[in-house]
């Protein structure tokens, strides 16, 4: 499951080869290396832009303060009004962007609130903002844009100018992929404005090293707001099921939701038994060996969840693949996929929602570009992938009258067993062809999981973010 490309192109002889020969770049992406933070952003420096009626700048320097992010401004910029006004009113100090020349300076993060922009004139305000700084942003650097949904706009300019910042988050994150910088968008309800510290501290830290081009919509329905206040060790008392939790991206995601303080209840195949407790053991958490297709599943989850007082967590991870071109696929393949990836989550769901799921819940689905993209040979799988995502926009307002949530992730290409048996050429075009030029590991994953799971997403349900290093297939 090692990407030999990925060590010979940061070595110093097959970085030189390989810009010279013009091979795709893959940068060596920064990941976090321990659990959450206080201060994520301590002795970070972050450049905030706006349009000049931008409605966020309060809700964003509270929580580039709050992350400890010192923050820049262009002391000419056009839009710093509300910048300005704000940082005045919670008594922030705001620094002007040092020059070119001063890189220890520079800011590794350029943060911009288009809340205000009103039509394609005013975009230029962004182009303003962004075109002669991109180029300095260092390597694993950051570019995140908040923005209204254009939903939410009752004029057609703004509605389209809106539309517009997702074509220019995408297309810009393909420009600095290489230098594994990432590039979202934040389409901000107006509910959500005081829940913004968490995403903002999640897509600017280095737990989200390996999502690239994406709009998250953070409209809700959710529950009643709860400022950020939990910073380290927020997932602490907290029950958390993870199903297929022996290996993968399911034993990263079990590890990830105990470092951040859970105790983890593992499920794996009883073929499983060894690997699982084997897994489980590095952080105390208990063993289910359980078919999770069994008739019998959905009651022994709930048993085994209420004697330890409920679930506050469920991850729905189990997977498989069965893959056969329509024509050739046998219908058990079909029935195997189906039941796994999909009919399993809802009757397990059914159960825990009626005896099980403690109030303020959330629940999170592995789906994957590949219900989204779709992939030959994949009419199965896709499916599934294609209905967990409707599946948890469909059930949002009824975690949200709970005081929880449901969301997914849809994985990109990950380094796993799943994808190491894989024919060799589909492999290695699946890694390459993305914005950031290589296949994610499971942590990149489990980061994702751990993120809905817990308060930095109090603002999000329903949603469905892709984890895949802005992948071409399906973007
Ligand atoms: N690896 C990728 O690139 C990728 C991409 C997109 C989506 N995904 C999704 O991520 C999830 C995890 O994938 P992975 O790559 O870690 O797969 P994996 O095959 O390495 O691990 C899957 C785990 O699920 C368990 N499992 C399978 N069927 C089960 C059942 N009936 N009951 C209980 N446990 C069962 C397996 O025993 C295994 O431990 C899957 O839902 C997969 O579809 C993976």
């Amino acid at each position: 499951m090692s990407d030999r490309y990925l060590e010979f192109a940061n070595s110093p002889l097959g970085k030189s080869i390989a810009t010279s020969l013009g091979l795709p770049a893959a940068p060596r992406l920064r990941r976090a290396k321990s659990g959450y933070a206080a201060q994520p952003l301590a002795e970070r420096a972050v450049l905030l832009g706006g349009s000049g009626k931008g409605e966020l700048a309060a809700q964003l320097l509270g929580a580039l303060d709050g992350a400890g992010a010192g923050v820049q401004i262009v002391p000419t910029h056009p839009g710093l009004a509300p910048i300005k006004h704000a940082a005045a009113a919670a008594g922030i100090n705001l620094k002007s962007e040092p020059g070119a020349e001063d890189r220890a300076a520079a800011a590794f993060a350029l943060v911009y609130d288009a809340t205000g922009l009103s039509g394609p004139a005013s975009l230029r305000e962004l182009y303003d903002f962004y075109q002669s700084r991109v180029g300095r942003i260092p390597g694993s650097g950051r570019v995140l844009v908040l923005s209204r949904a254009p939903a939410e706009y009752k004029d057609a300019a703004g509605r389209a100018a809106s539309q517009a910042l997702r074509g220019f988050v995408r297309s810009l994150a393909k420009e600095v992929g290489k230098k594994g910088i990432t590039v979202n968008l934040l389409e901000v309800g107006r509910a959500a404005d005081e829940l913004l510290a968490g995403p903002v501290r999640f897509f600017l830290s280095e737990h989200a090293a390996f999502i690239t081009g994406q709009v998250l919509p953070l409209a809700g329905p959710f529950a009643a707001a709860r400022p950020l206040q939990e910073f380290t060790s927020p997932l602490g008392g907290k029950v958390a099921v993870v199903t297929g939790a022996a290996r993968g991206i399911g034993a990263a995601i079990a590890a990830t939701l105990a470092r951040e303080g859970a105790q983890v209840v593992g499920i794996d195949r009883p073929q499983e038994e060894g690997a699982l407790g084997q897994t489980l053991a590095a952080f105390n958490g208990l063993g289910l060996p359980l078919d999770i297709t069994a008739a019998d599943a959905p009651a022994r989850i709930a048993q085994e969840l209420g004697k330890l007082g409920g679930a506050d967590i469920v991850v729905h991870n189990a997977g498989i693949t069965r893959d056969k071109m329509l024509k050739n696929m046998p219908s058990h393949f079909w029935d195997q996929v189906l039941d796994v990836n999909f009919g399993a989550i809802l009757r397990i769901n059914d159960k825990l929602l009626a005896d099980g799921l403690k109030d303020g819940a959330r629940l999170v689905c592995i789906s994957s570009i590949g219900g989204i993209g779709g992939n030959a040979g994949q009419t199965n799988y896709g499916a599934t992938k294609a209905g967990v995502i409707g599946y948890v926009e469909a059930l949002a307002p009824e975690l949200a009258r709970r005081g929880g949530a449901i969301n997914a992730v849809a994985p990109g290409f990950i380094e796993t067993q799943m994808t190491a048996a894989m024919p060799a050429v589909p492999r290695e075009v699946g890694r390459r062809l993305s914005s950031l030029g290589q296949g994610g590991l499971p942590i990149d994953i489990a980061e994702a999981v751990t993120f809905f799971a817990g308060p930095l997403a109090a603002a999000a349900n329903g949603c469905t973010l892709r984890v895949c290093g802005q992948n071409y297939f399906g973007a």
